[in-house]
């Protein structure tokens, strides 16, 4: 087994692995902090890669252990009337795209996990939101263990987050930062970021799981015990040497994501983790100069540079929570010069849009297996909902067969695996916002034309569809 291992993963050598095991060395995921007798590839818990490093000793001494007083449990009805401090206040942080993700604004007492890969713009969030905060609520602790003080002082002049309720913290303790806490009233604690705080009780280096994990849960009880809002910054990386947020997942109320491609301007914030909202809303912002601006109407944005007379486009309407959004679907379907036809997607679901090949070869005859087909979503946006299907299947079918789809047509729907066009959720929201951007005609499935659509929708004229013979019986017939 061993000798397998190290031919498998040359990183560690068989004597090594030898020694480790007489000296009892243990292993662990730096995504989801799972101990293992020997190092894996694979974490069989969390499915990432190459997460496995040596687990570093702990000389903890900690007196968590010990009964500080008596506790006893307390039947539920014996609350009374009592108000939770967690869930009655929430305070907006200035940026309405950011409370919208939250759930309308950050809890009292609540620790929120901003993660995301470095240079996407963390660091400017957080200071974005301790400006607005300090002038608005009071004081503001702003811990940073990464940058100078002449660093953070030159991005908050040009943020326009100077305030002298901003105080900054610059250290890598979290000694410094629990006392810190206790000595004064602060209305938000910033911690940018995670990775670089260090707990002196512990031996590991900072960022390794165990310090990433101790320093969390710290501040996590320090600031629920004083009732303040926390931010936490954490930085994932895709190599994953550096303890991902997996770890804290479940110490913290809110997780959110901050994603988008670092080359272009546009940055998209999600919630994967949210105990006092929806994880279904997408923040979008882009990044400029002065900061993140919100991007209110983001449709507007992605309809841009959209060229008339070009196959393989369609426009659909897609639903990130309560706001729906218009994206751009692109395929391109081209003669393959290699034996397995290649198939790229980008924003999309690969197995998806390889069953949806399937469907169209099974159910309409058509045949791409000399074909190669890309796939694209354009804007950087990932989407994960079926009702992508029908406007993918255009998009496909009118690059096969050069037929631009007019820039006024828009789809949505589920395709089954018998080819019927299935009804999809949000179809008035959907509607609206086509109708709302001059969309003329909308492909939609049957079901979702009953009940009748309303005013809305006015001026879209919607072609039902049973199945995909339905759809290509149009697409022949159609004349861009
Ligand atoms: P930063 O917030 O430091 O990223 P993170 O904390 O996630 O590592 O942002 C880094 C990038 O953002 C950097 O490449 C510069 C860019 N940026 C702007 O374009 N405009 C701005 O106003 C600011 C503050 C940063
Ligand atoms: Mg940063």
């Amino acid at each position: 087994m061993n000798y397998k291992l190290s031919w498998i993963f040359p990183k560690i050598r068989q004597e090594d692995y030898r020694s480790m095991a007489r000296e009892r060395i243990l292993f662990e995921c730096i995504e989801c902090g799972m101990v293992t007798l020997r190092w894996l590839g694979r974490c069989p818990q969390c499915d990432s890669w190459d997460s496995f490093v040596e687990k570093q000793e702990e000389g903890v001494k900690s007196d968590r252990g010990k009964v500080q007083k008596e506790v006893r449990p307390i039947p539920i009805t014996d609350f009374g009337d009592l108000q939770m401090p967690l869930s009655s206040k929430k305070l907006s942080s200035g940026i309405k795209e950011f409370d919208r993700v939250i759930g309308g604004g950050i809890v009292q007492g609540s620790a929120v996990l901003i993660a995301g890969e470095p240079g996407i713009g963390k660091s400017t969030l957080a200071l974005q939101i301790a400006g607005f905060w300090s002038r608005k609520n009071g004081k503001v602790l702003y811990v940073h263990g990464e940058e100078s003080l002449h660093q953070i002082q030159d991005r908050a002049r040009r943020l326009d987050s100077c305030h002298n309720n901003l105080l900054m913290l610059g250290t890598n303790t979290l000694q410094d930062v629990v006392s810190t806490i206790d000595s004064d009233n602060f209305s938000l604690v910033v911690v940018d970021s995670i990775q670089s705080l260090s707990n002196l009780e512990l031996s590991s280096v900072p960022g390794s799981v165990s310090q990433v994990r101790e320093c969390t849960f710290e501040l996590v009880r320090k600031t629920k015990e004083k009732d303040i809002p926390m931010i936490i910054v954490g930085h994932i990386t895709k190599d994953g040497y550096i303890a991902g947020p997996k770890v804290l997942e479940h110490i913290v109320d809110t997780v959110l994501y901050f994603d988008g491609d670092g080359k272009h301007s546009l940055r998209l914030l999600r919630a994967n983790k949210n105990r006092f909202g929806s994880t279904q809303e997408i923040g979008v912002f882009e990044m400029g100069s002065d900061g993140l601006k919100e991007i209110v109407e983001p449709s507007a944005l992605f309809l841009n540079g959209r060229v008339e007379g070009v196959s393989g486009s369609i426009v659909m309407p897609i639903l990130g929570g309560t706001r729906p959004m218009l994206v751009e679907i692109q395929a391109l379907v081209s003669k393959s010069h290699v034996v397995q036809p290649k198939r790229g997607v980008v924003g999309l679901n690969l197995q998806r849009v390889t069953l949806l090949v399937a469907v169209l070869e099974k159910r309409a005859g058509l045949s791409f297996g000399d074909r190669d087909i890309f796939v694209n979503v354009t804007g950087g946006i990932n989407i994960d909902e079926p009702a992508v299907d029908l406007p993918l299947i255009m998009a496909i079918l009118s690059s096969y067969w050069d037929i631009p789809i007019s820039l006024r047509c828009s789809a949505f729907g589920e395709i089954g695996l018998g080819g019927e066009v299935r009804p999809v959720n949000g179809s008035k929201v959907r509607l609206g916002e086509i109708a709302k951007f001059g969309f003329q005609k909308c492909f939609i499935s049957v079901g979702n034309v009953n009940p009748p659509l309303d005013n809305d929708c006015v001026g879209v004229k919607v072609v039902p569809l049973n199945n995909i013979r339905e759809l290509i019986e149009f697409m022949s017939n159609m004349e861009g």
